[in-house]
């Protein structure tokens, strides 16, 4: 058998972002709304700052203001939910952002739960999670909904596949899981706790990987033929000391046997910006009471 489709998600990232910059475009001629996203970084944790860098830059890029709001490690809670609170109510400001991990003394939800559910383009709200679960409008967290995009454009209707979701996180495995659920998969989230999680695996035509393990899914778990996303980001140490990143996935050995594969790096990564500003954008459309574009599917 021949080797998988490579899923290129940086070309893909980067046509929407394309389309994102034409819409902002419009946006600002025909109604002079330009949409705006505010992000917060508490700490220096370095791969935040490298997210929150991209972030800022991918935004200005599309034509969209960027606000960029860096606090000391040692912010109060009370401080952060303050600044919340005026961008709640700034109304130049259409999605809320902050990164996560926040430090230890800071309580994340309740840091999730002051941004107002209307500006949460991370999709994180309870509100939002409760919207997605029930097929209310809300906004869908970025990394599935990227995710969701590369499997409809590799291959279109889902409705009736067997998807398996290794992973339980809010941030990708829940939601990525009523995504697909929502698109008629039939759905198993499988987790650390799951017994023989090869053979759930198996049984998959469409495999989303988000553990966080490094190589943890091999490739003679994979169905012949099966769709596999790998959510995963890990820096591990390569040839001669030299540090690469690799996915949750095996890819050696699963780009043999599966029919389509993300590639780490270049498949899901760069997802994720892009539907955050996909996000952004459909924000500043509904505050301003105008139809938001369906970008990133081809219906
Ligand atoms: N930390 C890691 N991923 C994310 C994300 O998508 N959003 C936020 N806010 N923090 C993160």
């Amino acid at each position: 058998m021949s080797d998988a489709k490579i899923i290129d998600g940086k070309a893909f990232a980067a046509k929407l972002r394309e389309d994102i910059t034409a819409e902002v475009s419009k946006l600002k001629a025909d109604h002079g709304v330009t949409p705006g996203l505010a992000v917060i970084l508490v700490g220096e944790d370095p791969a935040s700052q490298v997210y929150v860098r991209n972030k800022g830059k991918q935004t200005l890029e599309c034509g969209m203001n960027s606000y960029e709001h860096k606090l000391s490690a040692d912010t109060s809670q009370e401080d952060l939910l303050a600044l919340i609170a005026k961008l709640n109510a700034d109304e130049n400001v259409h999605g809320i952002l902050c990164q996560l991990p926040v430090p230890k003394h800071i309580d994340e939800q309740a840091i999730l739960a002051a941004i107002d559910p209307a500006k949460d383009v991370d999709g994180f709200h309870v509100v939002n999670a409760g919207a997605l679960a029930t097929g209310g409008e809300g906004f869908a967290p970025c990394t599935p909904y990227g995710c969701l995009m590369l499997l409809k454009d590799t291959l279109g209707d889902l409705s009736g596949k067997r998807a398996v979701v290794v992973g339980r996180s809010n941030i990708v495995g829940k939601p990525m899981a009523q995504l697909l659920l929502k698109e008629s998969c039939t759905v198993t989230i499988a987790h650390s706790r799951t017994r023989d999680l090869p053979e759930e695996v198996r049984r998959a035509d469409i495999v989303v990987a988000a553990v966080g393990r490094p190589e943890m899914v091999k490739g003679d778990w994979i169905a012949p033929g099966a769709t596999v996303i790998d959510v995963g980001i890990n820096r591990v140490e390569g040839a001669e000391g030299k540090m690469k990143l690799v996915g949750d996935v095996e890819f050696e050995s699963a780009v043999k046997v599966a029919g389509a594969i993300t590639p780490v790096p270049g498949g899901v990564g760069p997802m994720t910006i892009a539907c955050l500003l996909n996000n952004t954008l459909i924000s500043a459309c509904r505050a301003n009471g105008l139809e938001a574009p369906n970008l990133g599917f081809d219906s």
